[in-house]
């Protein structure tokens, strides 16, 4: 799918491209090859130990060629600003959380990987996992767990977690998956997913406010965007994608966008064989009118 979203960007010698999800800068690094000599890369991300893996990666560039940026994608705005950015020839917004990510367990993203229930993809948000589990009222959490993670147990969940809250805090990524398997193991033995797959879903997207940062960083970036400058965004699960199906969709009734992919573009059986991630990626692509 990486390159496929690239193909849509079309970038070519000499274009400004947003990558607004940077990370570990695999994607960068690709349209980077594509836009030099000439061109420019603004690479986002909240994550800082994203942004120095990414600086290593990206360091055989010419070092005026790309700017990387931390902060959330949602202010490109003040950090354009900054840049005196007024125009973009394109935008990549490669959703969620990265494999380095989701494997360092000192990131609390992996109820495989046992670690300290984080979840921030920034650090500088004192807002953890930890806090969500152990300090929200009954009714916030059902409602976290219910609507960010789609978790029909959602009220059977949230009940083992304020029950054990009575005798001790839940710590560790391991601790949390151990008791909603507890709770709910059984109704998920015919399912594929693990049974804490949506809790942490949930919480993932409640510690990083991910739902309202992308509804934002669409209606943002498109005054930015060229005409004729395309947007791609590669989604994981289906809140993000019903987000971007309906803002791309609104900016077309608007003649604003012209939308490039009827259906969502998913990947193929290969990929999805060689990458288990990718398996509920969605990608959406829009250009400007
Ligand atoms: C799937 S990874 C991107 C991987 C990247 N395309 C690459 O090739 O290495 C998603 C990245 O987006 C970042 N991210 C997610 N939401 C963000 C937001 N609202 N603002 C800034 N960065 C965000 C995460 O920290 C993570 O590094």
């Amino acid at each position: 799918m990486a390159d496929e979203a690239i193909d849509f960007l079309r970038p070519q010698k000499g274009s400004v491209i947003l990558d607004a999800t940077v990370g570990c800068a695999g994607h960068a690094e690709k349209i980077l090859e594509k836009i030099s000599p000439g061109g420019f890369l603004i690479g986002i991300d909240a994550d800082r130990e994203s942004l120095a893996i990414a600086e290593e990666r990206l360091k055989n560039f010419e070092r005026a060629s790309y700017t990387l940026l931390h902060g959330n994608f949602r202010d490109m705005d003040r950090l354009f600003e900054k840049l005196n950015i007024k125009r973009i020839d394109g935008a990549l917004f490669d959703l969620g959380i990265s494999s380095y990510q989701l494997e360092n367990p000192e990131r609390g993203f992996s109820f495989g990987r046992s670690g300290f229930l984080d979840m921030r993809m920034d650090k500088s948000n004192p807002l953890r996992a930890y806090d969500v589990v152990n300090k929200c009222k009954r009714e916030d959490l059902e409602n976290i767990i219910r609507d960010f993670g789609e978790e029909r147990y959602f009220r059977r969940i949230t009940g083992a977690i304020l029950e054990e809250r009575k005798t001790r805090s839940i710590k560790t990524t391991k601790e949390l998956a151990d008791l909603i398997t507890r709770a709910v193991g059984g109704r998920y033995r015919s399912q594929k997913i693990h049974p804490a797959t949506r809790t942490f879903q949930a919480l993932r997207i409640a510690v990083n406010d991910e739902l309202k940062s992308l509804e934002g960083a669409i209606s943002k970036v498109w005054n930015f965007l060229n005409c004729g400058a395309r947007a791609c965004i590669i989604s994981f699960h289906s809140l993000e994608d019903r987000i971007v199906k309906r803002s791309f969709k609104e900016l077309a009734k608007n003649e604003r966008a012209l939308i490039l992919t009827k259906k969502p573009v998913v990947p193929s059986e290969d990929e999805k064989r060689e990458n288990a991630r990718s398996r509920s990626a969605k990608m959406r692509a829009a250009e400007k009118k």
